[in-house]
């Protein structure tokens, strides 16, 4: 029995599948992902495919997989590479690693929160180019966190991990969330309201949904036009959360202060992207799990949901069948 892994891992799970008696690993041992034609090629008769965001399984590749493919195992939280109707419809399961990365993805959330506050980038190059000359009243003079309102769009784990955050902060949280979240929000005095409302209030806001086709460009322009001109919005989730073409306009046009990007539409971000060359962005290339612990995390819960998926059982970690669309 062989399984494809698209990425050599942290930690001891390509070991413990070394070890698993009459099990072949198909390791892609380069840094970049397994081309088009490799994923075909080398999930082609695989029993188990464990894969990474950067690599897209749907319905064709499937089909070229053949039916022996038992498992498809995403080392990720989110799976929108994955199209998981067309695994649900050949009875594959698809698994993900969530709850290891939350904390570390809040930190980053919460670390671009600060810095694009407090114009950290801007302030690091400003002293390596050999600008700083004097201190005057206003020089790299951002805004401040404690006192201020930001708004979390998703109140999921990660979400609820940043309110968290906020608190210690001193600042005053709001959420937005398909489904409101009462307990969680009591704990960590946030309060509900709405998406229009939530943008119009906050001088901070963190999106943190998953990507779906309800929730793709969940920020355009609409939305954008709701914040106010100094507020900043900070992404970690999913690029295509944001419409980016509507998110240069308002940063041009000055609609908003600001952005903090952990994740684009494309990914990795086109050297000649506009956002790049605005000095009050901050973009950063999806690293919110990318601490050594958490993505070793990572790894092994993916290796137990492969291994679980070779042998039948249910995974620990098991994307719910999407619910047939009504009418
Ligand atoms: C995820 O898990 O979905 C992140 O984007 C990568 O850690």
């Amino acid at each position: 029995m062989r399984v494809f892994v698209t990425r050599d891992l942290p930690g001891r799970g390509l070991d413990r599948l070394r070890h698993e008696p009459g099990l072949h690993v198909d390791l892609w041992p380069e840094e970049f992902p397994p081309p088009r034609s490799a994923m075909l090629e080398r999930t082609a008769n695989a029993a188990g495919l464990l894969c990474l965001i950067t690599d897209r399984v749907d319905a064709d590749l499937l089909e070229h997989a053949g039916p022996q493919l038992k498992v498809v195992s995403q080392m990720a939280v989110g799976v929108d590479n994955i199209d998981v109707a067309a695994c649900a419809a050949r009875g594959i399961p698809v698994g993900n690693t969530p709850g290891v990365l939350t904390e570390t993805t809040a930190d980053l959330a919460f670390a671009l929160l600060l810095a694009a506050a407090r114009r950290l980038v801007e302030a690091a190059s400003y002293v390596r180019l050999g600008q700083w000359r004097t201190w005057s009243p206003t020089t790299l003079a951002g805004a401040d966190i404690h006192g201020a309102t930001l708004g979390i769009i998703g109140f999921g784990a990660i979400g609820q991990a940043l309110a968290t955050r906020a608190t210690g902060f001193g600042m005053r949280t709001l959420y937005w969330s398909r489904r409101q979240k009462p307990q969680a929000a009591e704990r960590l005095g946030a309060s509900y309201q709405d998406l229009p409302a939530l943008l119009a209030q906050s001088d901070f806001v963190s999106v943190h949904c998953a990507l779906t086709a309800e929730t793709h460009h969940l920020i355009d322009a609409d939305a954008l036009a709701c914040m106010p001109a100094h507020a900043i919005l900070i992404n970690t989730a999913r690029g295509p959360l944001v419409d980016e073409a509507a998110l240069i306009e308002a940063l041009r046009n000055r609609r908003i202060a600001g952005a903090a990007l952990d994740v684009t539409t494309t990914e990795p971000i086109e050297p000649d992207n506009p956002l790049l060359a605005m000095p009050n962005v901050i973009v950063l290339p999806h690293i919110g799990s990318a601490s050594l612990a958490t993505r070793t995390k990572m790894a092994d819960l993916a290796v137990d949901n492969l291994l679980a998926g070779l042998r039948g059982q249910p995974l620990p970690h098991q994307i719910p069948p999407p619910e047939p669309r009504t009418r």
